[in-house]
């Protein structure tokens, strides 16, 4: 029998994404699918904080078995920049364009270009958090290539690949992905 699980995004890529990923086990429900139109802010200062923040609130306001995810891009020349601060990099409005742009202006001449994705996903489940992670080695491309995938796809060249992410089709993206890692740690635990 399928069961259902929500999913606290309504990011049309990451739930394509993910239920690519679960196949015909699991029924993947978004925010909009039970109704939560909330703006839940994400105010901790880790991927980890974020994700629980997520989860526990789909949790507590509407019974849900749930489990949120948070990414961010980690680059070596800028200390780790921009990290839980993915989104937000260029300001409030989460505009991947100007979120990219700017990257690309501080990488500007830089040699090291090596970077990674982390992604960290909270699952509450009755009382419980659990958590789960994936990450995946690259660097940042000098432009933008590809117009697939999301966000600072374009500009993430995984060290598997000569490709971006963007690039990609969905399927070897999922292969190689953060987001594919840490979810198949996620359906593991899930389906077992
Ligand atoms: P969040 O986890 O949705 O908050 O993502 C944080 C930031 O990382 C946002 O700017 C996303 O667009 C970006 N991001 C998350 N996952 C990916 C990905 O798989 N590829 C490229 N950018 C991503």
């Amino acid at each position: 029998m399928t069961k259902e699980i929500v999913f606290a995004t309504n990011n049309s890529h990451k739930l394509s994404e993910l239920r690519r990923i679960a196949g015909d086990s699991w029924h993947i429900l978004s925010l909009a699918d039970i109704g939560c139109h909330d703006d839940i802010e994400e105010t901790a200062d880790t991927l980890e904080g974020n994700a629980i923040i997520k989860a526990r609130y789909v949790k507590e306001h509407y019974g849900y078995d749930c489990f949120a995810d948070d990414t961010g891009l980690m680059v070596d020349a800028l200390g780790g920049e921009p990290g839980v601060y993915s989104a937000r990099y260029a300001g409030n409005n989460h505009d991947s364009a100007a979120n990219m742009k700017l990257l690309l202006e501080k990488m500007k001449g830089v040699k090291n270009r090596t970077a990674r994705f982390r992604t960290v996903i909270a699952l509450a489940q009755g009382s419980d958090i659990k958590i789960f992670e994936g990450t995946v080695e690259g660097e940042i491309t000098e432009t933008p290539a590809g117009c697939g995938g999301f966000g600072y796809d374009p500009v993430f060249r995984p060290l598997e690949s000569d490709r971006t992410f963007a690039e990609m089709d969905g399927d070897a993206k999922n292969a190689i992905s953060h987001r594919g890692r840490a979810t198949a740690a996620l359906m593991k635990y899930l389906l077992a």
